[in-house]
This record gives structure tokens, sequence and C-alpha cells, in this order.
């Protein structure tokens, strides 16, 4: 039995339906998002004014009804007409109060004597309802006769005549039962808020698809330069990095841009670190490896003494070769983030251990200079390390009876480790040269190294996010200084989130 993962529960189809609406450009999600947002803004506002202009008929009609009802009243309970005489019956009642009342054009006013309309007022609606074609009479009479002896109003919603208020006011005069009976007719109201809500639909409409044409334009304006980006990111190949995205304009997308083009910078850069890299790599494995095969092709087997020579001379490149791979596998790791493990050290111990060690290095005057009482967050190992390339490098560049100092010192919030020398020290056009891999300066001529040592000196200086420098000693000599922060280096998941 095979189940379909996509189906079964409602929230995955939910969930596929929002991949699709993902899988629409933003321009037309933006676009969608503006007019739906409009769309609900005009139809509330639309909606508030009909619910507002409703209330307000039916409160003007609920006041008109009011104020017949209260003038009837009156004339009832006074009782009798302006001969002075009290009304007879209901009719007569009745009557009077329809001679002295004009009631409104959308009104009707029926007077009942019993259970039969005996009066009616002369207004716009008289003649429809006395004429019996029409059905209005008997519309209203089916309403009336129920409230006749309790009074009290009823609502018809008549397809023919609209919205009609059926209000009836129970009297009795002198025994003889009647009723008024106030009629009013809602439908010329409603029409006009009818047309003005059909007027507003209809510009309400066109409003969305002038805000849908608008937000369309403005989102493909305000996008153009992503597409481009994306153009550009998909035309770009590891052997052609030099194209840029252009920046025009001053708002975030063209800061976006601006940061892509960086980080394509830095991508060719890196390219071409790496391709510089292997070519040097490659070249300096190779002198070896064409020395080797050379005296293998020229080796005489069955001459011991040849052998004997060969076999030191191919000991002593293997040997070069070996340190030459180590050398490498180290600068691979500096980029590293796991590359350091620092600790909390004594800097004054240290440095001590690290004087101690570099003295076999060979026959030099070595110096202590100086040990900073201090605690400092590093690496011990890879520090001891750089130190003693250093010295290495200060050894290979001196004579017997040369000075060569080792020292640390607290400044500021940092911490200073030195080596220095009496040799013929760097000359100004080297200075440059000598930190990078494979940088080998003037003196180097002859010598046996790859010029990798102080590259990876430097590179565990900015993997404690410290620097190398290199100096002038006095009469002649070099200096070479690693200043590194106290603190140690930042450990990468401290680093909060960059706000955005
Ligand atoms: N103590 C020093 N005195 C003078 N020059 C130095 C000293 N240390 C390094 N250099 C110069 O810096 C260059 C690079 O050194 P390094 O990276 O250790 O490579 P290598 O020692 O293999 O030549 C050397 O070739 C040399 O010219
Ligand atoms: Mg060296």
């Amino acid at each position: 039995m095979t189940t379909d993962p996509d189906r079964g529960t409602s929230g995955s189809g939910l969930r596929r339906r929002l991949e699709q609406w993902g899988a629409f450009s933003v321009r037309t999600r933006i676009t969608v998002a503006f007019v739906l947002v409009s769309a609900i803004a005009l139809f509330s506002a639309g909606f508030f004014v009909f619910t507002i202009e409703v209330r307000a008929i039916e409160r003007d009609v609920r006041a008109q009804i009011d104020q017949e009802l209260a003038e009837f009243e009156q004339l009832a309970v006074r009782g009798f007409d302006e001969t002075g005489s009290t009304f007879d019956d209901a009719a007569s009642l009745l009557r009077v109060f329809m001679e002295r009342n004009v009631p409104d054009d959308d009104e009707l006013l029926i007077g009942y004597a019993g259970d039969r309309a005996a009066v009616i007022s002369p207004t716009r609606y008289a003649e429809t309802y006395s004429d019996p074609g029409t059905g209005l009479r008997d519309l209203i009479h089916r309403a009336v006769v129920p409230l006749l002896e309790t009074g009290g109003a009823e609502r018809i919603d008549d397809p023919e005549h609209g919205d009609v208020i059926v209000t009836v006011q129970p009297v009795d005069a002198q025994g003889s039962p009647g009723a008024l009976v106030v009629v009013n007719f809602l439908a010329d109201e409603y029409s006009e808020l009818d047309s003005f809500i059909r007027t507003y639909a209809v510009l309400a409409i066109l409003m969305l698809g002038a805000i849908a044409v608008l937000s369309s334009f403005q989102a493909g304006r305000l996008l153009r330069p992503v597409r481009t980006l994306r153009e550009t990111a998909q035309s770009l190949s590891a052997s052609d990095l030099s194209r840029r995205i252009p920046e025009q304009g001053n708002d975030d997308i063209t800061d976006l841009t601006r940061t892509v083009n960086q980080m394509f910078d830095r991508l060719e850069q890196a390219f071409r670190t790496q391709r510089e890299f292997l070519d040097d790599a490659g070249h300096e494995l190779k002198t070896p490896l064409t020395i080797m095969s050379g005296h293998l092709e020229l080796l005489d087997p069955h001459d011991p003494a040849d052998v004997e020579a060969t076999r030191e001379l191919l000991l002593d490149e293997t040997d070069r070769m070996s340190r030459l791979v180590h050398e490498l596998i180290l600068l691979a790791k500096l980029d590293r983030p796991d590359f350091l493990d620092p600790t909390d050290v004594e800097v004054a111990p240290l440095t001590t251990r690290v004087w101690e060690k570099c003295r076999a290095l060979g026959p030099r005057s070595w110096v202590l200079d100086a040990a900073a009482e201090t605690t400092s967050c590093l690496d011990e190992q890879r520090i001891t390390q750089a130190m003693v390339q250093l010295a290495q490098n200060a050894t290979k560049h001196t004579g017997e009876g040369d000075e060569i100092g080792i020292g640390s010192a607290l400044i500021g919030d940092r911490v200073a480790f030195w080596v220095r020398d009496t040799g013929p020290g760097v000359g100004p056009e080297d200075k440059d040269v000598i930190f990078e891999r494979f940088g080998r300066g003037r003196v180097a001529e002859g010598d046996e190294g790859f010029g990798l040592g102080l590259s990876i000196v430097h590179g565990i200086a900015t993997a404690h996010e410290g620097t190398l420098t290199v100096d002038d000693e006095h009469p002649h000599g070099a200096r070479f200084t690693l200043s590194l922060p106290l603190a140690g280096p930042h450990r990468k998941e401290d680093q909060p989130w960059p706000a955005s």
C-alpha cells in the first residue's frame, strides 16, 4: 500500500498552496499584496459608510413616526375640536387629526374606525393605496389587523413597494375604538443609498485596476537592479570574475549591489591568490622532482659509490620536499576556524620558555630582552611556533657572535612579542614582499627556504586578530614584532547577528 504524503491533512495542502505561491515572481506577489490590501481598505470604507447611512435613515424615520404619534396623542387627550365639542367617535378624531396634519411625502396616514380604514391622508401614496390593483391596501391591512388592539410597529419587506414600516396607535373615543396607522415608505431613501453604493463599487474597481497597474510597474522598477544582479551572477564564471553590476541610485538595493560587487572583488582576489599559490607550490615541488629524476637517470647501479652519493642527494631532496609539504599543509589550515585553541596564558614564563628553546638553534648571543608580567588569551603552541620561526630566520641571517634578542611587553591592551637580530636587516624594497606566500628577500639568495615561514607567522598573528610588523635595528639588523590583543581573538559563536 502506498500513501501520498502530500494528501491526507489539510495542513500539507495549505503548505503546498504556499509553495505554489512562492513560485510566483516577487513582482507578482507585491502587486497581488498591494491590490489585496487596497481592496480590503476600499471595501471596509464602503461598508462603514453604508452602515452609517442605513442607521441615519432608520433614525430619521423613527423620529418622524414618534412625532406623528406625539401629535396624535396630544389631540386625543385634549379630546375636543376647535368648536369646543368632544369627539363623538374615533372616525371624527382621526378626520380632525388628518386635516391638521400634513405628513411627509413618503408617509401615508390611515385612520381606522373599528377594523376598517376610514380616512387616509392625501399624500403621494394615497392613490396607490386606494387603487385595489396595486395590492398595497391588502398588504397594509394584513399588517394592521393583529396590532389594532395592542398597537405597535411592523416592518414589511415587499418586492413591489420596497421596505415599508407600519405603525399602529390604537385610540378609544367614547367607546368607539379606532387606530391611527402611520405607514412609512423607505424605498426612496434606500434607492438613493443604493445608487451611491453602486457608483462607489464601480469607482473602487477602477481604482483597484489602477493600483494593480501602478504597483506592478513600481515593483518592476524597484526590482530591476535585483534582476540585473541575478543575470550578472549567472553570467559569471570562475574563469572570468571581472564583470561588475552597475551601481545606480542611493537606496538599500544599491547597498546590496555594492555588497555583492565587493563580494565579487574578494572572490576574484581569492581565486587569483589560490591560482598563484598553486602555481608557486607546483613550481617549488617540480624543482626537487626534476633533480631527483635527473640523478636517478644518470645513476650507475653497479657503482656503489655513485649509489651512495645519489642516495644522500635523494634523501636530502625528499627532506626538502617533505618540509615544503608540511608548510603547505600548515598554510592551508590557517584559515580554518578551529586552527587556534586559545587559553589564558602567563606571558612571562612563555617568553622565557621560547628563549630557552631558541638558544638551541645556533651559537649566537641569545638575550632575553624583557618578559611581560601579564596574562593573555592566546594559543601557546602556535605563538611558540611563530617565535621559533622568527628566531630561525634571525639565526639564518646572522653569523656566530651576533646578538639575537627575544622579549615581550605589555603595550596598552595589547601584548607584543619580538625577535631582533644584528644581521643585515630587511631592505625597504623587500618589506612588502616577505610576508607574502613564497615571498623572499634579497638576502635569501642561495638559501634553502621556500619563502613560506613569514607568511605562516603572519597567518598565526592574523588568526589571533593581531599584526606582524618588521622594523630596522640600529646600526643594522631586523626586529619582527607580533602584536596581539590581550583579550584574545573573538570567538565566532560569540558574535551577535548583525542588525538588519
Ligand atoms: N631576520 C631577518 N633578517 C633579514 N631578512 C629576513 C629575516 N627574516 C626574514 N627575512 C627575509 O624575509 C624573507 C622571507 O622569509 P621567510 O618567509 O621565513 O622565508 P625563507 O626563510 O624561506 O626565505 C627571507 O627570504 C628574507 O629575505
Ligand atoms: Mg624562513
